[in-house]
């Protein structure tokens, strides 16, 4: 006879913080948002930590080395999607590493024998004024030359003029070499009146390009995640089929923390893909998932796991429930595993985080989700609608959008997401192909949120995260109570809608 639950399966919306008490100290000034992103043992520090909780989704529509830098730089991580070549996704972990606070990595350059024409399509493709010119063309190649708009006068010199023309040749270009500090760059752009600085290795090959704009930017990210290089940390996703061969390409790129991508992760294959990175690299830290109950989250962690994700068919672009029957109300989900999490703290002295994947709509639902236990909190659809997001913005009517898919709907064709490991052609789709409201810029949108998150945390008399968990009086809704808790029983002036 199946196993019924007694309990019913619930949602954030169902929920309400009732508040504590705040003291004087409970200042938001004083909320610390720092959260642990992998295990631990009892007395000892994690060995990597977040200093807000918050990742962005395994998703194409989500998480490429755009996302990473951004939200690194602001205290969270990416992890970089997985269903595409190794190459590529290696080759984004490899770019978030080699960022620098006002080091530019030039997308594209152009070879000496290119003419005019190619110049003003790149600028035109890029939006970028500054292109180096370098020997083979590539963004890493042997600098030869600047082209920057005061080079050519599109209405005097041909279109068909060759580059080596009228670009500034290598032996007048004032350079700086790799290795040079951002002040130290600086000053040589003062000095010499420049727009821009090439950095270039020991064998002249071009590195980054310093503009004389970016020279306050670092100051203005005191949250930013660093490794003990002082590079941006960065994750990927990897999947249970190709790993033997993934892994070793994102290690080989730097990336910080893997985590196996997939809808349901209480399988054997998950295991062995845990056991197989643990051979084979010992120091890198991997996550698993997706689980909705205890008994996954403890077969996850026997294995291994570092952290492990909780959700099963709550996110915003899902239709598992609907299409396979499988899945668990996020709420309940997670205050089961938490307290999985917790009795295995108590009685082996590990802590295992877990984050709460999917199906947040309002930022109340993420202290809702802390409190229930998360150590931090995965989201697709929120960073989706950024600028930093790798999908188009358009105008759907009056509106700008931003595009956003399921990793299981057929655009992404991530099959190995929702593969239990037999066959390759999977027959259905689990996600869809949607739009979400363009938001603007990931910082400005996230120091909102985080501002309502930390004053949500002194009402119930928190000032960190595990304290958070602890205090919390977590109540029920009802349907009703849910209506007096918006606006009501007033004429909304246009303003509002
Ligand atoms: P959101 O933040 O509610 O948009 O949910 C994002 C999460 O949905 C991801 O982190 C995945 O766990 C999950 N997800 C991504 N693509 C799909 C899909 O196609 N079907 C089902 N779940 C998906």
């Amino acid at each position: 006879m199946a196993h019924i639950y007694e309990e019913v399966s619930r949602t954030f919306n169902e929920y309400l913080l009732i508040p504590g008490l705040t003291t004087k100290g409970c200042q938001p000034a004083r909320v610390s948002l720092s959260t642990p992103l992998v295990r631990f043992r009892k007395g000892e520090e994690p060995a990597l930590s977040l200093n807000i909780p918050f990742v962005s989704a395994i998703m194409q529509s989500v998480s490429d080395h755009r996302m990473a830098i951004a939200l690194a730089r602001n205290g969270g991580l990416s992890f970089v999607f997985t269903s595409q070549a190794i190459d590529t996704q290696a080759e984004m972990v490899r770019r978030v590493k080699k960022f620098k606070a006002g080091f530019v990595v030039s997308d594209a350059n152009l070879k000496p024998d290119q003419t005019l024409a190619d110049v003003l399509v790149l600028r035109d493709l890029t939006g970028h004024s500054t292109i180096g010119v370098t020997e083979d063309g590539s963004p890493n190649g042997k600098l030869l030359g600047l082209v920057t708009s005061r080079d050519y006068r599109i209405a005097v010199d041909g279109r068909d003029k060759k580059i080596l023309e009228f670009m500034t040749p290598f032996s007048r270009l004032i350079t700086g070499k790799l290795g040079v500090s951002l002040t130290e760059a600086n000053d040589i752009i003062w000095e010499h009146k420049l727009n821009c600085l090439p950095i270039i290795d020991e064998d002249q090959r071009l590195q980054y390009f310093v503009f004389r704009k970016d020279y306050d930017e670092h100051q203005e990210h005191p949250r930013e995640v660093l490794d003990i290089n002082k590079r941006l940390l960065v994750g990927a996703g990897i999947n249970s089929r190709d790993y033997r061969e993934r892994v070793p390409k994102l290690v080989e790129a730097g990336v910080d923390v893997l985590c196996i991508d997939s809808s349901d992760g209480y399988s054997e294959w998950q295991a062995e893909t845990l056991q197989w990175v643990k051979h084979h690299y010992p120091d890198v830290p991997v996550g698993a998932g997706n689980v909705v109950d205890k008994e996954g989250f403890l077969y996850l962690v026997e294995a291994g796991a570092d952290f492990v994700k909780v959700g099963i068919g709550g996110g915003s672009i899902c239709i598992t429930r609907e299409q396979k029957g499988i899945g668990r109300g996020q709420a309940t989900s997670l205050i089961d595993v938490s307290q999985a999490r917790d009795e295995y703290f108590r009685t082996k002295g590990v802590y295992v985080p877990i984050c709460s994947d999917g199906g947040i709509v309002q930022d109340y639902h993420m202290v809702l989700a802390l409190a229930m236990g998360a150590d931090f909190i995965m989201m697709g659809r929120y960073f989706a609608r950024f600028d930093e997001s790798p999908t188009k913005k358009l105008l759907v009517g009056n509106n700008y959008v931003k595009e956003y898919w399921g990793e299981g709907s057929s655009r992404a064709r991530n099959w190995q997401r929702y593969d239990m490991g037999g066959s390759d052609s999977l027959k259905f789709e689990e996600g869809v192909d949607s739009y979400v409201p363009y938001a603007g810029k990931l910082k400005d949108n996230l120091d909102v949120t985080l501002a309502k998150i930390v004053s949500t945390m002194c009402s119930c008399g928190a000032t960190t995260i595990p304290e958070l968990k602890e205090k919390s009086k977590i109540t029920l809704v009802s349907s009703t109570s849910i209506i007096e808790g918006g606006a009501h029983d007033v004429i909304l002036k246009e303003s509002n809608i």
